[in-house]
């Protein structure tokens, strides 16, 4: 779709204005680069750094953006480019750079002026737009790129460094991008979080100066930091008004977001690969691209650009974004290391049993001389556990087949434990520094992907799980440690270790989706530590969190919500949490359904409710999936949250409602307003998933009009009777 490539120079408009002077006027161009509803507009002038002169709401006359300037009275910046489209550090700069190098020959200083720029439309609504400039003292070259999704209002924009200077030049910072936004304030949502307590979020007015996001983890690099946030304007966020900017980097290492309100009341947001203990060395005519960092914004709020955001993930990111995805029984928590085959055997009938699609075989099931019989020992030797599985992966496959389910497994393939024969065998693959004693987390060390070797390891081990005659059907890709000591014994410029690991990762995936293409896998880190729009381009779902307790899992989903669709979010029914099963059930749904639990010790009713609820869930896993999402009510302001998904011409939807609070008399007192439905069309609403022998306090003889829906709502009845109610809103045709 995107290979359609055809360019169209765009015109420069030689537009005059107002704020500046004659001779400036005559050789100034207006770049608008501009979606359905949004517009970033750059003005250029030969041999100056461009500056940002509007982001925003797109105007319906191209013209008028050259008059935006002239009405802001801020003062004076003394620099003149506190607005430049990309800030270089060590000429005028006064505020936080976006660039900042050590030429050739030593200088610190560059400055960069506008050469060019020009658009390529790439098909289906994407355009790139190109702004190349120039250091007039150096031959050093840095383009700026903005690639727009038109109809979801998202940009992606990175850039590309280059030089033809005589030896090295050495890259401190390397900003994908630097925003540059106006209004009276500015509110930033951002998360932090921890194993199990991922995605917290914390609101709050910026003040002056620089507050950074950022991670130095490495590997599981967004565990304490997600590299996510959204800034809303004038006003704390809300669902549906107000103006409110969703920002990402995608990157599954150490990124670095600096917001900085300057002293005139601007917001920078200046986004990328973290720089700390990274230093990169360009060499001459090299090409450095810095990752892509994701924005989009909407004027109609959080709600409007999630659904934003989503369309854009499921249409051009994740992995199968509008395909299918498999339901599954996990074996970890009911097992943990502890299984044989007969158990396995057990556990492949109990998943054909419950009428899900797959058996998910989780960690310990591989290591011989070091068997995998807790974290300790085994990681790095991919060969099954003769003694567990005196019948290797081959003949789980079968017998999943002969159960009628498929079989997945569980892989870490990028760490270590001492205790393997890997380690013995190749302590130059480990990230560890020479002199220094060892500090393990998790029992475990991570293997340096920058080493093209480790990465034949890893492919090598995927490859040889996949060209099995008889071969797993799905991969949970699991990554437990970060990166401590971090040194490598391939590289020779240890500042580089850090992208170098990421690239690294990225070339195994690349080279893993070049020969499967469409084999569905899992992201994990243990829990929520590595999710990203540039991981997700190889997974078709990622691993929320550890902590499936079902309350905690209403918050930790809710706020994921914001950045991902339900389609990759694997939400599972487990032991975790005191709830009813049926409780556990209604949360999980409301992504992309799983089971960690041992069937066999569900009781008869228990059963029952889950095979239904199987069923049921197959029934309306596609507006989950491929639907819109909508946030009814928030968990932290209300006692019920809820939440709903409808399709796109509006005929059925499905509502997800829970009890949040645990005070005595917390229910649904009021109605919920639906949102997402036609006003025109009437609708019928019936419970489902309900557990056996329960009646349905809602009446679904009864007719609504979308109109009613969406201005009154609907009651679901929530008490601490009925903790969980699930919604279908169909359509009734006349
Ligand atoms: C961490 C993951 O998050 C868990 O689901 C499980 O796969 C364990 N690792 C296995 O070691």
């Amino acid at each position: 779709m995107m290979n359609k490539i055809s360019y169209f120079r765009c015109f420069l408009i030689g537009t005059m204005l107002s704020a500046f002077s004659f001779s400036s006027l005559a050789q100034s161009v207006i770049i608008p680069i501009e979606s359905k509803s949004n517009a970033i507009v750059l003005q250029a002038k030969q041999g100056s750094i461009p500056k940002v002169v509007y982001f925003g709401t797109r105007l319906p006359n191209k013209d008028e953006y050259s008059k935006i300037s002239a009405q802001y009275r801020q003062g004076t910046d003394y620099s003149g480019i506190f607005n430049a489209a990309y800030t270089p550090s060590g000429s005028r700069n006064l505020i936080e750079p976006a660039i900042s190098v050590t030429h050739a020959d030593g200088n610190n200083s560059l400055d960069l002026g506008y050469v060019s720029h020009e658009t390529r439309t790439l098909g289906n609504g994407v355009s790139e737009t190109l702004v190349i400039l120039k250091d007039p003292a150096y031959p050093f070259q840095v383009s700026l790129h903005y690639k727009v999704y038109a109809n979801e209002d998202v940009v992606e924009q990175w850039t590309t460094i280059r030089h033809q200077e005589k030896k090295p030049v050495v890259l401190h910072k390397y900003a994908s991008a630097n925003l540059f936004l106006k209004a009276n304030s500015y509110w930033l949502r951002q998360y932090h979080g921890d194993w199990a307590k991922e995605m917290q979020p914390e609101e709050s007015k910026l003040t002056y100066g620089i507050k950074t996001l950022d991670s130095k983890l490495g590997t599981r690099a967004h565990l304490y930091q997600p590299p996510v946030f959204m800034i809303s304007f004038d006003n704390p966020s809300m669902e549906d008004q107000g103006s409110v900017l969703y920002g990402q980097v995608e990157w599954s290492g150490n990124f670095r977001v600096d917001l900085e309100l300057d002293p005139l009341n601007n917001l920078h947001i200046t986004a990328g690969a973290n720089n700390h203990a990274s230093d990169y060395s360009l060499k001459p005519k090299e090409e450095f691209k810095t990752p892509v960092f994701l924005y989009t914004f909407s004027d109609k709020g959080k709600g409007d650009a999630s659904r934003k955001l989503h369309r854009w993930a499921r249409n051009y990111r994740i992995l199968e974004g509008n395909g299918e995805r498999l339901t599954l029984l996990n074996n970890w928590e009911s097992t943990f290391f502890n299984f044989t085959e007969t158990k396995l055997a057990q556990l492949l009938k109990d998943t054909r049993k419950l009428g899900v699609d797959l058996f998910l075989l989780d960690d310990g099931w591989f290591g011989n001389k070091f068997p995998r019989n807790s974290d300790n020992a085994g990681l790095g030797d991919w060969q099954e556990n003769r003694q567990k599985l005196p019948g290797g992966i081959a003949s789980l496959v079968k017998e999943a087949d002969a159960n009628g389910v498929k079989f997945g497994i569980w892989l870490e393939p990028e760490m270590v434990n001492p205790k393997s024969e890997l380690y013995l065998k190749h302590p130059d693959w480990i990230i560890k520094q020479p002199n220094r004693e060892e500090y393990l987390y998790r029992n475990q060390l991570v293997l340096d992907l920058s080493n093209p070797k480790v990465q034949d390891f890893v492919f090598n081990t995927v490859d040889g799980l996949f060209s099995m005659k008889n071969s797993p059907a799905y991969i949970k890709w699991d990554c437990n440690a970060v990166i401590y000591n971090a040194y490598s014994s391939h590289l020779s410029n240890q500042s580089h270790l850090y992208l170098d690991y990421v690239q690294g990762l990225y070339n195994v995936l690349e080279r893993i989706r070049a020969k499967y293409p469409k084999i569905p896998m899992m992201l994990c880190s243990g829990g929520g530590g590595r999710v990203d729009y540039a991981a997700l381009k190889y997974f078709t779902e990622f691993w929320p969190s550890d902590n499936t307790d079902p309350l905690e899992r209403i918050f930790i989903q809710w706020e994921y919500s914001h950045f991902y669709p339900a389609i990759v979010s694997a939400n599972h029914v487990t032991d975790w949490g005191k709830q009813a099963i049926k409780f556990k059930t209604d949360v999980a749904m409301s992504g992309k359904l799983g089971y960690d639990i041992d069937i066999a010790h569900l009781n008869e009713k228990d059963l029952q409710f889950s095979q239904e609820a199987v069923q049921t869930y197959n029934s309306i896993k596609h507006l989950v999936w491929h639907g819109d999402q909508y946030r009814l009510l928030d968990p932290w302001t209300n006692d019920v949250s809820a939440m709903m998904y409808s399709n796109d011409t509006g005929t059925s939807a499905v509502m997800f409602s829970y009890l949040v609070g645990n005070r005595y008399g917390d229910e649904s007192k009021s109605p919920i307003p639906l949102k997402g439905l036609d006003p025109q069309k009437n609708y019928r609403i019936s419970e489902i998933n309900l557990y056996p022998g329960s009646k349905s306090a809602v009446d679904s003889n009864a007719t609504y009009s979308g109109s009613f829906l969406m201005k009154v709502g609907i009651n679901p009845v929530i008490n601490s009777g009925r903790k969980s109610v699930v919604l279908q809103i169909t359509e009734i045709k006349n």
